[in-house]
């Protein structure tokens, strides 16, 4: 993996380059990050020879665009150690110097911190709140642990070791879903009026494409099943698509998937109402100024695969509301006996159908709540794979 280690000025970061041996010793590529006050503590030469490869701690100095490439190469950042300072500058959004701006940057992927300060500062409610609102964004802290510490008191703030940390990363490396096999639902469905017409809805199918995609990327075997959409498969790998038309012909083709998948994450865009009937020829006006259809309700995939679930599968669900959302959310996850459900935003601008970004708040059924920026529809997929495989 390409590892970005991101060193802050604390008294730990003498144990930086210990962690960086550790991490390039298991096979991983590694690019390190400092602030200015780091480098107090550790030697840029020290970390450019342990690494093997140019620090990056200048803004300006680096090249203005630094933080991007950055944040492209890297698969995974991790803050180590992680002081008050930057917990508080990147749970604010502040984005002052190279390691701050990187992070902000690193949106998607997987980051994790090792705090490590003085007990008083660590149990400080702004620290605290800090804390668990960088947890709620799916960021991963290790420690601190209970110990001695720099300034001469006992107690928790200390730096968890390099190798409980290289440790760490070892395990949020290998997916439980490698090798497993889930079920994903995309796109819109079309109920037929008659031989050219038919009832639809706007959904591209981009957010389920990308959910297969994230969850083939991390060694899942995805059964994908969609309804029409125009988008081009070509690039999508290890991907087995089942494309359907109807809501009923996505019942039949989930319900007998299922069963032997590990998991499920339904995202289509279901039509909840069929036309009672379906010509087989075009209709014809008929002479009325208006014309009424009748409408059946479709089956609920959702809830069908909910009540079909056994221990050990896990469903994911989408909910697209208005009004009191969170608490409409919560209560379909109940109702349907789900494990998570994604809510997606319609109240900011970029997010929902056909555009290609979004904004959601991943529920749990354990009271979990993660809630994303405005990202790609891409990078949202990887986080929510991360938030309901781990
Ligand atoms: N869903 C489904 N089968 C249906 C309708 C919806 O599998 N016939 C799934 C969607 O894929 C999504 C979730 O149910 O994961 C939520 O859909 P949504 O339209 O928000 O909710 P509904 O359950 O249809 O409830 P309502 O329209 O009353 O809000």
């Amino acid at each position: 993996m390409r590892i970005v280690v991101g060193i802050t000025g604390g008294i730990a970061a003498y144990k930086a380059p210990e962690l960086v041996r550790l991490l390039k010793k298991q096979g991983h590529e590694v690019r390190c990050a400092a602030t200015e006050h780091a480098l107090e503590f550790v030697t840029r030469t020290t970390l450019e020879t342990v690494s093997q490869n140019p620090l990056y701690c200048d803004l300006f100095a680096s090249g203005r665009t630094e933080h991007i490439s950055l944040k492209d190469w890297g698969e995974m950042l991790v803050v180590a150690p992680a002081t008050a300072n930057i917990i508080g500058k990147v749970a604010s959004g502040i984005a002052d110097d190279a390691l701050s701006t990187l992070l902000l940057a690193f949106s998607g992927k997987p980051v994790v911190m090792a705090p490590a300060m003085n007990c008083e500062m660590w149990a400080h409610p702004a620290v605290q709140r800090n804390i668990e609102t960088l947890k709620g964004w799916g960021i991963r802290m290790v420690g601190p642990e209970e110990g001695e510490l720099a300034c001469g008191v006992s107690g928790v703030g200390r730096m968890a070791e390099p190798d409980q940390i290289a440790a760490a990363i070892c395990s949020s490396q290998q997916p439980a879903v490698s090798g497993q096999r889930w079920l994903v639902t995309a796109g819109p469905t079309y109920e037929r009026i008659d031989s050219v017409r038919f009832i639809g809805n706007y959904s591209s199918g981009k957010m389920g494409f990308a959910l297969a995609q994230a969850l083939a990327d991390v060694g899942a075997e995805v059964e994908l099943v969609t309804g029409p959409t125009a988008l081009d498969v070509s690039s999508y790998q290890h991907i087995k698509i089942h494309r359907v038309e109807s809501a009923r012909e996505m019942y039949a083709a989930a319900t007998e998937l299922f069963p032997q998948c590990q998991g499920a994450i339904l995202s289509a865009a279901v039509a909840d109402y069929r036309p009672a009937e379906t010509a087989d020829h075009k209709l014809k006006k008929n002479g009325t100024e208006g014309m009424t259809l009748e409408l059946v309700q479709n089956p609920d995939i959702l809830a069908t695969l909910g009540g079909m679930k056994t221990d050990g599968q896990t469903l994911v669900g989408f909910a697209l509301e208005t009004d009191n959302e969170e608490a409409n959310a919560q209560h379909k996850l109940e109702k349907k006996n789900l494990d998570y459900i994604v809510l997606n935003s319609l109240r900011d601008k970029g997010a929902g159908f056909g555009v290609d970004t979004n904004k959601v708040t991943i529920l749990g059924r354990d009271g979990s709540r993660t809630e994303s920026p405005l990202m790609s529809k891409q990078d949202i997929a990887k986080l929510i794979v991360q938030e309901v495989t781990s």
